[in-house]
């Protein structure tokens, strides 16, 4: 396993008193070389999550471990070299992508930092080959970041990300930015990238067409909470929670033989400054019960296997002394394949 994170928390005080529970209790896992997805709404914590990855925000609670060592516990070697290993793709590239710099210097940067740039030939050999990798001609070396496309400054930010050869980029809404056009071409980029190189992927979107494709497991979260996590094909094929089916049926499904889930998401999201009691989900959940607004669901296992891929969603109606006694409603939302 190459990145573990453990029961993560990030809350923010707020002005005028209370905390903002971004990110209240996540966990999960990445395998060397596998995309990692995180899909939900607006505002459930997912850039937050990117931005505790990149040691941008330090966390309230819970552990981030990389290559088994909790990254809290690195000393400054330590944190240069997680920073190496571990890079950020974001959404935005004309301000991620410094405009006042040539390509030249923005792919250059990260090696001078690190004292990796080599001899002047070593340097030009390495600057190409980046330029190579995502696609782009060796003039575009001497241009500035306006001078590209939308696409092609995303592949520019794509090379400045792998000029380290890094183990793990966390991708947050790579795509979203771009005309719907060139999307498929980077996310083949990043695919052909991952092959080619072995490399693991954090990737936040709000495609989940794209995610369902691209990633080999996923978490699904709800106001600052996971509620449902595992291999993709589980997921997507047999979603358990009632949130993740709302999801899935309220995406656009473009295979016909892939019709949307049961439910519709009904009503706002909550507020992460006051997240309803019990099951965050429940004041929008068609199945709700008593016990919904009082007890907050654990992660619970589907399906046997490793802990930390197993197929696993947070909900009262997956509880096996729930299932017992209300064993009609659970076969009706969670039907087994
Ligand atoms: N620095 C901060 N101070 C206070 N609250 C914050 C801060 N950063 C994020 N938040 C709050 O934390 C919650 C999660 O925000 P975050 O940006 O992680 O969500 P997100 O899932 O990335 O949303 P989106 O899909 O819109 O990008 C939101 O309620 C947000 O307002
Ligand atoms: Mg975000």
């Amino acid at each position: 396993m190459l990145l573990e994170v453990q029961d993560l928390k990030k809350h923010f005080a707020v002005r005028g008193g209370g905390n903002v529970r971004a990110v209240d209790g996540v966990s999960f896992a990445v395998d060397a070389g596998q995309t990692f997805a995180l899909v939900g709404e607006s505002g459930c914590g997912k850039t937050t999550i990117a931005r505790l990855l990149l040691l941008l925000e330090k966390p309230t609670g819970g552990a981030i471990r990389f290559d088994g060592q909790d990254v809290s516990t690195l000393d400054r070697k330590g944190v240069q070299g997680y920073r190496r290993q571990v890079q950020a793709v974001f959404q935005d590239p004309s301000s991620s992508l410094n405009p006042r710099l040539k390509v030249r210097m923005l792919l250059a940067e990260p090696l001078l930092a690190h004292g990796l740039g080599g001899d002047r030939t070593a340097l030009q050999r390495r600057l190409l080959e980046l330029l190579e990798i995502v696609g782009l001609p060796p003039g575009a070396l001497e241009l500035y970041p306006h001078e590209f496309s939308g696409g092609q400054r995303q592949r520019i930010a794509v090379a400045r990300a792998l000029a380290l050869q890094p183990r793990l980029i966390v991708l947050d809404e790579p795509t979203s930015a771009l005309d719907v056009s060139i999307r498929a071409q980077i996310v083949n980029l990043l695919a052909d990238i991952q092959r080619s190189f072995g490399l693991a992927y954090v990737v936040i979107a709000h495609d989940l067409a794209l995610v369902e494709h691209f990633s080999s497991a996923v978490g699904v979260m709800y106001l600052g909470a996971m509620a449902e996590s595992g291999p993709s094909e589980a997921v997507f094929g047999t979603p358990r929670h009632p949130y993740t089916q709302a999801l899935l049926g309220s995406a656009p499904r473009p295979d016909p033989d892939h019709p949307p889930a049961e439910g519709l998401i009904v009503g706002e999201i909550g507020s992460a400054l006051a997240p309803p009691s019990g099951c965050r989900f429940h004041p929008r959940c068609p199945h709700a019960m008593p016990q919904c607004a009082q007890q907050e669901p654990v992660m619970r296992p589907m399906t046997g296997g490793d802990a930390g891929r197993a197929h696993r969603a947070a909900c009262h109606l997956l509880d096996e002394g729930l299932a017992m006694a209300g064993v009609e409603r659970v076969k009706d939302f969670a039907p087994t394949p």
